[in-house]
């Protein structure tokens, strides 16, 4: 009874604190992203507080399962952050359990210097070797003939993301995939709901990953998955998150595998206790209970979310196709169809005005826009003189990097403020040009 008199006040609250919405741009601004959500995040916060079980829990169970409905893939592995995914999908790959699978130090991953980090540090982190390729516009996406081009004797591995929700041409990909033997790691961690010929990203890898950070399509505040048919790397993944032990007992379980005093590992004593048993180098990146209960909610509308930022980013398209002289104009990989993170423009070089004015421009209006994450990573302080290969030319991740930028079709955006956009963008234009 205390608990549903907890629930109604809260309902209350969002209705008087978050519920009437101001949509007003000349106030709040048009953002590039922000969490949308009702009563039913906060009373399942409210809730996983009060059952005060804090790790994971019924509500880390019940977020799981729903993306593993929700995409159709077995196992569904939680954890802190979209980057822990990367580093916990990748870090799996190196698993001697693979036997002569394992990724190795010094082998060859192909990847994307056009994109975020957290694809390419889990790379450097496990002593392996970035080859990046060009991307190519407008779809931003890997360059596939740039990627075949780049393979080696070394190469073992795949990993990319799929560029602002935009899937890349995972056809060819696959087949080399499946020619050469290699391990391909979606990073879905921007195209949660995003499809190629039908099937949704983050089933096509070996593992995929999502992020539950505030930008991406639903929200944990911070927060991660890790996705994967394969029950064998899936257990994998679950050791390096939760420290390297052997055991996968739930929390508060235990005895699962009904051997826990009889087994021999390494050079313990027989029957050494299987909860303390490390069989990989691992770490500790598990998601909390109050994370998962607001995912779960969040689930719930993830479908309507990418109704609506497809339809955002059809607004921004037909207010952007007016003016093709001075934008390139983005667009879908063939046979996709992106549940987009953002709408992602360059400014043409002949313009009669460059990328830096037009954003400031924005800015300067309230309007939020974002520079395509690293733009080009090697160029990156952190980057300079570490162990990586260029493979061809990155001259389209350079353009990207010099003209690019994107703003936000997050499904808090109204068409009032899509107006205004539309409005300032004409403005400027008219000034310039
Ligand atoms: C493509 C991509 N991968 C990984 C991440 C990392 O996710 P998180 O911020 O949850 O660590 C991001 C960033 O948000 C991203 O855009």
């Amino acid at each position: 009874m205390l608990r549903d008199q907890i629930r109604a006040l809260v309902k209350q609250y969002y209705d008087e604190n978050f519920g009437l919405g101001d949509n007003n741009p000349m106030k709040n601004g048009v953002k590039y992203a922000g969490r949308v959500f009702d009563e039913k995040e906060i009373i399942n916060a409210v809730d996983a507080s009060l059952d005060f079980w804090l790790t994971e829990g019924r509500f880390s169970e019940e977020f799981a399962q729903k993306i593993s409905d929700f995409l159709g893939v077995a196992n569904v592995i939680l954890t802190n952050s979209g980057s822990s995914a990367n580093l916990l999908a990748f870090s799996a790959l190196t698993s001697r359990k693979l036997g002569d699978r394992a990724l190795q130090p010094g082998d060859e991953v192909i990847t994307v210097a056009a994109g975020f980090p957290a694809t390419v540090t889990p790379i450097l982190q496990n002593q392996m070797i970035p080859v990046f390729v060009d991307v190519e516009l407008p779809t931003y996406n890997v360059n596939v003939n740039a990627l075949k081009a780049a393979l080696t004797d070394k190469t073992k591995c795949i990993f990319l993301a799929h560029t602002l929700g935009n899937p890349y041409d995972l056809e060819p990909i696959l087949e080399i995939v499946r020619d050469k033997k290699l391990w391909l790691v979606e990073d879905n961690c921007d195209a949660f709901g995003s499809r190629y010929h039908g099937k949704l990203t983050g089933t096509f890898g070996h593992l995929s990953t999502i992020s539950f950070y505030p930008a991406h399509h639903i929200t944990t505040g911070e927060g991660g998955a890790i996705v994967t048919s394969d029950d064998q790397l899936a257990r994998i993944v679950r050791s390096f998150r939760d420290w390297g032990r052997d055991c996968y007992c739930a929390g508060g379980e235990n005895n699962t595998c009904g051997k826990r005093f009889s087994q021999q590992f390494g050079t313990l004593p027989l029957g050494y206790d299987h909860k303390y048993v490390y069989s990989e180098i691992g770490y500790n990146l598990k998601m909390t209970e109050m994370q998962a209960a607001i995912g779960s909610a969040q689930m719930d509308k993830l479908p309507a979310f990418c109704e609506k930022r497809k339809q955002n980013f059809a607004a921004y398209y037909e207010l952007f196709a007016k003016y093709p002289k001075y934008f390139v104009l983005p667009q879908a990989t063939p046979n996709s169809d992106p549940a987009w993170f953002s709408f992602i423009l360059s400014v043409c070089p002949d313009a009669p005005f460059s990328r830096e004015d037009f954003v400031k421009f924005l800015n300067s209006k309230r309007i939020e826009t974002r520079n395509i994450f690293a733009g080009n990573i090697i160029r990156q302080p952190a980057f300079i003189d570490r162990n990586f290969r260029v493979a061809g030319s990155l001259e389209q991740t350079d353009f990207v990097m010099n003209q690019s930028f994107f703003l936000g079709v997050y499904p808090g955006l109204t068409t009032e403020m899509i107006a205004y956009v539309g409005e300032m963008v004409a403005d400027f234009i008219k000034d310039r040009a």
